[in-house]
């Protein structure tokens, strides 16, 4: 999804067609920049939360929405697995999460079929295939932003959390954006991959401060029970950079059916090829940074 997340190289992709783009084309470098995050640097802040409910009881279960190739989820079956917790892990598109399972097994020795730590299934957020109360903790990470209707996929989340739960979310804010150098060629990528994709979508380019919103109107404005905080994406060091830039390069930018696309939206060639390149001195730029604000809530149940 598009430059991350939202600018998540996948989604920079996806400006008529909505979720519908052929995932199982996608390059490898695109799936090295999902399958980098971890609960750890990208949940970190439920993690505390997480402890805590798991001091409570230690077969917890979670869900994660839109989990893509389900590295976050892995991560977190690991942390619950050996104390009898589950994770499920839904999302609407299936190629993704096929991914999830041969991940789990290769970082974290689990067997695919040996062990019931978490289990996949297609859904959309907005209608969850579960009956209320089924969850202790249900998450998602740079979902909402590609989505329009974000405060009901925020409700339907609550309503498959147990009393006692947590319903967490973490989503960029794509207008914070910002790169070191400021080459023309990542501006114009920005702007006319990023932004107006996101925008074309109906989504929002401000989802990280507008989360909050979006949290009260789901809970029915009570304050009281949503804590909300801000974390920073960084991708400035020198093998984060060169992760990124591929993931852009290969998933945006050289893809024949992206491209394709991105001419349809009136992208022009030679506008793709600068872009290219941009990125391309980037990545080996040792001043070179980017940065995004990331806006995160915990709403109890
Ligand atoms: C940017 S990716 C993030 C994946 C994963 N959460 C992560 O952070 O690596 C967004 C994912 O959300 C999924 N998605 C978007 N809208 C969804 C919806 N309404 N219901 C379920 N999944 C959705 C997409 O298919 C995609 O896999």
């Amino acid at each position: 999804m598009s430059q991350a997340d939202q600018t998540d190289p996948a989604n920079a992709t996806v400006a008529e067609t909505g979720h519908k783009v052929d995932w199982s084309t996608l390059p490898e470098d695109v799936f090295r920049v999902f399958e980098h995050r971890t609960a750890q640097n990208s949940a970190a802040y439920l993690l505390p939360t997480l402890k805590e409910l798991q001091q409570r009881n230690p077969a917890l279960t979670i869900l994660d929405v839109g989990a893509g190739s389900a590295s976050i989820s892995a991560s977190f079956a690991n942390i619950v697995g050996p104390g009898g917790g589950r994770v499920t892990a839904v999302d609407i598109n299936p190629v993704m999460l096929q991914r999830g399972k041969k991940l789990l097994a290769d970082r974290y020795g689990v067997p695919i079929d040996g062990e019931d730590w978490i289990t996949f299934l297609t859904a959309d957020g907005h209608h969850l295939p579960f009956q209320d109360a089924s969850f202790d903790i249900v998450h998602c990470h740079q979902v909402l932003a590609h989505n329009k209707g974000q405060a009901e996929i925020l409700r339907e989340m609550l309503r498959v959390t147990k009393p006692g739960g947590v319903v967490a979310a973490r989503e960029g804010d794509m207008e914070t954006e910002v790169f070191w150098p400021p080459l023309p060629g990542l501006l114009k990528f920005h702007e006319d991959l990023e932004v107006r994709v996101i925008r074309a979508r109906g989504a929002s380019t401000q989802s990280g401060r507008q989360l909050l919103s979006w949290a009260l109107e789901a809970n029915g404005g009570d304050r009281s029970k949503i804590t909300t905080s801000f974390s920073v994406w960084s991708y400035s060091e020198p093998e984060e950079r060169k992760m990124w830039a591929a993931g852009m390069v290969n998933g945006a930018l050289n893809n024949p059916q992206v491209r394709e696309s991105n001419i349809k939206s009136g992208i022009l060639e030679a506008d793709m090829d600068e872009m290219r390149d941009a990125w391309l001195e980037w990545q080996d730029r040792d001043d070179a940074t980017l940065s995004m604000v990331q806006g995160e809530v915990l709403i109890k149940k």
